[in-house]
């Protein structure tokens, strides 16, 4: 495979490459570097850009002094690197002030504490230049039913959106909100534990407009989803803002692989999605955004094993590419795509101005009989997929 380059966009947020393998069960099994420290060895490695936590670049609580110094010295660091800081997101559920959530802790003064750090946090991703900035809401859920009220819940969480929201309009910042589902992990149940969840919640929105999604592999799988349908489903709501790509194997706790070593099959098809777009749809919208990576280097490796894993993300990436693209050039592929129907789902079932009574008179009805016999072919069209992947 080729080494990766600016043009096909990969980014990595800090806290993958600068996770210390710190667990529920064990302490870091690797030291800290300075966040500037991570920037050039993802320049040498093909990286296009990076994203942070305000909290990975200068610690909770620090005076104004270290954040302007440190923000500056990371900002210094990326521009001489060529890298680009295409999204900031906020650390809401690291400190134990945030241990019941943030914009939806029970704890009013924790709300109006967390809303702060998150419009602050809105502040540096304008000043970095930014375009996204991500809100993931890992602490806000509960573990107990009793112990929250969801339907509060929710009115303030859309009350902080809006709020923020808000506030990216009246500054006239480049920014869009990407809100990052998952169900479960740090607490019992999260809210928005889902792609579809999170596009309710944006309906009822202010400012729907400004905000969208930022969907991640392994979340999705988590909640038994699949990923490459959840991005089609936002991409056709109009609200793919940004991606997190990783792996996960099934069921169990968020494991942040590799893109690409969990269900591999699933990761074909979504770079199938993200590189080729919807078959049948040339002017659906596309996903023009970065190919953003959220993993866990585990933490058995060492320096050389961060750099590897980092390196195999993006080389995974491409390779599949590489193969969605003969995918979808294959005419045998075409003719399998076209005996399945896949492409004749984009003709509307009515015909031009066609009416409900027009239809239920029409004469062209389909013996059921014979409509029931038809092979659609998906197992061979399945089978192609296999062996461009694998062959
Ligand atoms: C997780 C999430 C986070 C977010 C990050 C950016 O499960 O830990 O994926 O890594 O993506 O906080 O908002
Ligand atoms: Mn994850
Ligand atoms: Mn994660
Ligand atoms: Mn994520």
């Amino acid at each position: 495979t080729r080494m990766p380059t600016a043009e096909d966009r990969f980014s990595f947020g800090l806290w993958t490459v600068g996770w210390t393998g710190v667990d529920p069960f064990g302490t870091a099994t690797r030291p800290a570097l300075d966040p500037w420290e991570y920037v050039g060895r993802l320049a040498e490695l093909g990286a296009w850009g990076i994203t942070f936590h305000d909290d990975d670049v200068v610690p909770f609580g620090s005076d104004e002094a270290t954040r302007e110094q440190r923000f500056g010295r990371l900002k210094d660091a990326a521009d001489g690197a060529g890298l680009v800081i295409e999204m900031v997101t906020t650390n809401t559920f690291t400190h134990p002030v945030f241990k019941d959530g943030g914009l939806t802790s029970n704890d009013r003064g924790v709300r109006r504490f967390a809303l702060r750090k998150i419009l602050r946090a809105v502040d540096v991703a304008a000043w970095m230049g930014a375009t996204t900035f991500v809100m993931w809401g890992g602490r806000e859920g509960s573990e107990y039913d009793g112990s929250k009220d969801v339907y509060g819940a929710l009115e303030r969480y859309k009350e902080g959106l809006d709020t923020v929201a808000g506030y990216i309009l009246s500054q006239g910042y480049d920014l869009r909100i990407a809100l990052e589902p998952k169900p479960n992990e740090p607490r019992g149940d999260i809210f928005l534990p889902t792609v579809g969840h999170a596009l309710a919640l944006i309906a009822e929105l202010d400012h729907a407009d400004l905000v969208g999604l930022n969907p991640e592999t392994g979340h999705e799988q988590m909640a038994n989803l699949n990923y490459t349908h959840q991005l089609a489903q936002a991409l056709w709501s109009g609200k793919l803002f940004h991606i997190d790509l990783n792996g996960q194997r099934g069921l169990k706790y968020d494991q942040d692989l590799v893109f690409g070593h969990g269900d591999l099959m699933s990761a074909f098809f979504t770079v199938d999605l993200l590189e080729n777009g919807l078959p049948g749809h040339p002017d659906a919208p596309r996903y023009a955004g970065p190919r953003h990576f959220d993993y866990k280097p585990s933490r058995t490796e060492g320096f050389d094993g961060v750099w590897a894993s980092a390196a195999a993300n993006m080389e995974t990436y491409l390779m599949l590419a590489e193969r969605a693209r003969a995918f979808r050039a294959d005419p045998e592929v075409n003719k399998a795509m076209t005996y399945a129907g896949v492409t004749d789902l984009a003709r509307p079932t009515l015909g031009p101005g066609e009416t409900a009574a027009q239809l239920v008179a029409s004469d062209d009805e389909v013996d059921p009989a014979v409509a029931a016999e038809r092979d659609f072919g998906f197992v061979r069209l399945h089978q192609l997929a296999v062996r461009h992947l694998i062959g």
